[in-house]
């Protein structure tokens, strides 16, 4: 039997994080990474291109079992290749948000991604980020990390974040897109979001990025040796 490559799961709420903590785990321990939302992302943005109704489950299926792919890094940045094309900017548009929450919903669609998102798996070990890393696509990983934190926190962040950038937007607003987004992931059928029950939950509102990294790398040490 060959040895599997160490797998860290990171999943979690919109918001809290683990997109971050996921890339800096990866960048730290020289492991590959795995953005699944990116996947759903681009599974989206294929069917929107090719004007496939996102409720024709078959279809949008098919489409996730044939996506060309390819994530490329420059820089220390990670970009999204679709059929040739940087699409990373696209795949991070509202109506993209949207269509991939949708197409996320359905079980053809994340069958198809299944295998996809486990061909990731390589030596040295493999960083895991998204909803269903630890209950489905990566069961047997021995580091699996929930990370959460609460709902006004989380748009508090994004609210922030979009200031920064000149973008003008209500808190108000972005909470109740924040619980209508919880609500979608938490509630579907098929791979709902929730811990593992082997996984350790973190709650990110009081503390920062770095003490995040820190809890995580030493769960890493404990379990991966
Ligand atoms: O993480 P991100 O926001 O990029 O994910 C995009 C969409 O894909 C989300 O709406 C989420 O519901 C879905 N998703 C999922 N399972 C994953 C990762 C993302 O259902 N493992």
């Amino acid at each position: 039997m060959t040895t599997k490559a160490p797998v860290i799961t990171i999943d979690g709420p919109s918001g809290s994080g683990k997109g971050t903590i996921a890339k800096l785990v990866a960048d730290k321990l020289g492991y590959s990474l795995l953005d699944s939302g990116a996947l759903y992302r681009l599974t989206a943005l294929a069917a929107l291109d090719a004007e496939v109704d996102l409720a024709d489950e078959k279809r949008v299926a098919e489409i996730a079992a044939n996506l060309d792919i390819r994530f490329a890094i420059a820089g220390g940045e990670v970009s999204a290749v679709l059929a040739g094309k940087d699409v990373s900017r696209d795949i991070r548009m509202e109506r993209v948000s949207m269509a991939a929450s949708k197409v996320a919903a359905l079980p053809a669609v994340r069958e198809a991604l299944l295998q996809r998102q486990r061909d990731f798996r390589e030596l040295p070990g493999l960083v895991a980020d998204g909803r269903d890393m630890g209950t489905t696509v990566f069961p047997d990983a021995p580091v699996k990390v929930f990370l959460t934190a609460s709902a006004e926190e989380r748009a508090r962040r994004r609210f922030d974040q979009l200031q920064g950038r000149g973008v003008s937007v209500s808190l108000r607003d972005l909470l109740e897109d924040i619980r209508a987004r919880d609500d979608r992931d938490m509630n579907r059928a098929t791979s709902p979001l929730a811990p593992a029950e082997d996984a350790v939950v973190l709650d990110s509102t009081d503390i920062d990025i770095e003490g995040v990294l820190q809890q995580v790398l030493e769960l890493v040490q404990e379990r991966i040796s």
